[in-house]
C-alpha cells in the first residue's frame, strides 16, 4: 500500500472544478437505459457508447476520473487501444466498480445487502494491474415505514469497510458509496435521519477496520424528500438538510464528498451542487460522481445518431457541474 500515492489520487479526483463521471452501469442497468432510447444493448453498442463518452474532446477540463464496469475495462476501442489507454490520453483517472450488486437481504423484506467480498483481494490485484487507480462499492438503502433497519445498515456498513480496507491494501482509493434511495414517499427529514445513521455506522466501521480516511472518498446521496412525497423541497431545504447531515457525520480528514445524482434531473442535481458549494464552511471538497445527471442528455443525443451531438451534450453537463464546484453555475448556462 502506497499511502502517499493514494492520498494524492484522492485529491486529484476532487481537484477544484473537476468531478467524476460514473459510467459503471451493470449489464441490466445499461440495458434499461438503452431501452429508454430505443437502442439494443450488445457488447458492441455498449463499447461504442462508452467510447463516445470517453473520447469527448476537452472532457479533461471538467472531469477528473471515470468509473468503469468490469466489461468496459477489458474492452478495446475502435483503434485497438484499451479503454484505460483511451482515458489516459485525456489524463482521466480510471476507476472500477468492484461490488457484485445489491441483493435481497435474507430475513429483511424490501432491504438489500451488497455482495462481492469473496475473491475481492484477487480481483483488486487484477484491476490494479490493468491500470485502475480507484474503486467503488455501492450499498443500497431503501427508506420505508420501518426501514432501513439498523441490522441492514450495519451489514452494509461492515461490507463497505471491508471493501475499503481491501482496496487500500491493493493501493486503490476506495469510493465508499452508501446510497439511501430517493424512491418512495418518505419526507426529507426521514431521508436525512436514515442517511445520518448510515454515515455514523460507516465511519465507525472504517475506523474499526483501520481504513485511512485521507485516502477515501465518500459518495453519497443529497438529502431529499422521496419522489412521491407530497411535500417537495426547495434548493435551500436540500442544502440545509445535506449540510447538517454531513457536518454531523463526516470527519474532516476525508478529502472529498462526491455526490451521486440518484434520479434527480440533470439540472436539479447541478443546482443543488452549486448551492452546496456556496456554503461558507466546508471542510471537504464537495464534488460530483454523477451517472444519469451527466449522461442522460448525451445518451439521447447519441441515440439520435450523432457521436458529436452526444459529446457536446456530455461536455455541456460537465461544464455546468464544474461551474457548480465553484458555486458559479447560472441557469443561463
Ligand atoms: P447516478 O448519478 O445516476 O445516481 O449514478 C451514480 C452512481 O454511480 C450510482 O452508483
Amino acid at each position: 500500500m502506497n499511502t502517499a500515492a493514494m492520498e494524492a489520487t484522492a485529491l486529484e479526483l476532487v481537484a477544484p472544478g473537476k468531478g467524476i463521471l460514473a459510467a459503471d452501469e451493470s449489464g441490466p442497468t445499461i440495458e434499461q437505459r438503452f431501452k429508454g432510447v430505443g437502442i439494443a444493448s450488445t457488447g458492441d453498442t455498449r463499447r461504442a457508447y462508452r467510447e463516445m463518452l470517453f473520447t469527448t474532446p476537452g472532457l479533461w477540463a471538467f472531469i477528473s476520473g471515470v468509473i468503469l464496469y468490469d466489461e468496459t475495462i477489458r474492452q478495446k476501442s475502435t483503434d485497438g487501444a484499451s479503454m484505460i489507454e483511451v482515458l489516459g490520453r485525456q489524463g482521466l483517472i480510471p476507476g472500477i466498480k468492484v461490488d457484485r450488486g445489491a441483493k435481497a437481504m435474507a430475513g429483511f423484506p424490501g432491504e438489500k445487502i451488497t455482495e462481492g467480498l469473496d475473491g475481492l483481494r484477487e480481483r483488486l490485484a487484477e484491476y490494479a494491474q490493468l491500470g485502475a487507480r480507484f474503486t467503488k462499492w455501492r450499498a443500497v438503502l431503501t427508506p420505508g415505514p420501518q426501514r432501513p433497519t439498523r441490522t441492514n445498515l450495519q451489514a452494509n456498513a461492515h461490507a463497505l469497510a471491508r471493501f475499503a480496507a481491501l482496496s487500500q491494501e491493493a493501493g486503490l482509493v476506495p469510493v465508499v458509496e452508501p446510497e439511501v434511495l430517493m424512491d418512495g414517499d418518505h419526507s426529507i427529514a426521514q431521508h436525512g435521519a436514515a442517511t445520518e445513521t448510515m454515515l455514523q455506522l460507516v465511519f465507525r466501521e472504517l475506523a474499526e477496520q483501520g481504513v485511512r480516511l485521507e485516502a477515501v472518498l465518500l459518495k453519497v446521496n443529497m438529502i431529499l424528500p422521496g419522489t412521491t412525497c407530497p411535500e417537495q423541497a426547495s434548493v435551500t431545504d436540500v442544502v440545509q438538510a445535506t449540510e447538517r447531515c454531513l457536518w454531523h457525520t463526516v470527519p474532516p480528514a476525508v478529502p472529498g464528498i462526491v455526490f451521486l445524482s440518484g434520479g434527480q434531473t440533470d439540472v436539479r442535481s447541478t443546482e443543488h451542487l452549486d448551492a452546496l458549494n456556496r456554503l461558507e464552511h466546508k471542510p471537504w471538497e464537495l464534488s460530483f460522481s454523477f451517472g444519469r445527471a451527466l449522461q442522460a442528455p448525451a445518451l439521447r443525443a447519441w441515440a439520435d445518431g450523432s457521436v458529436a451531438a452526444g459529446q457536446a451534450a456530455l461536455l455541456h453537463r460537465a461544464r455546468c457541474n464544474s461551474a457548480a464546484r465553484f458555486g458559479q453555475y447560472t441557469a443561463g448556462m
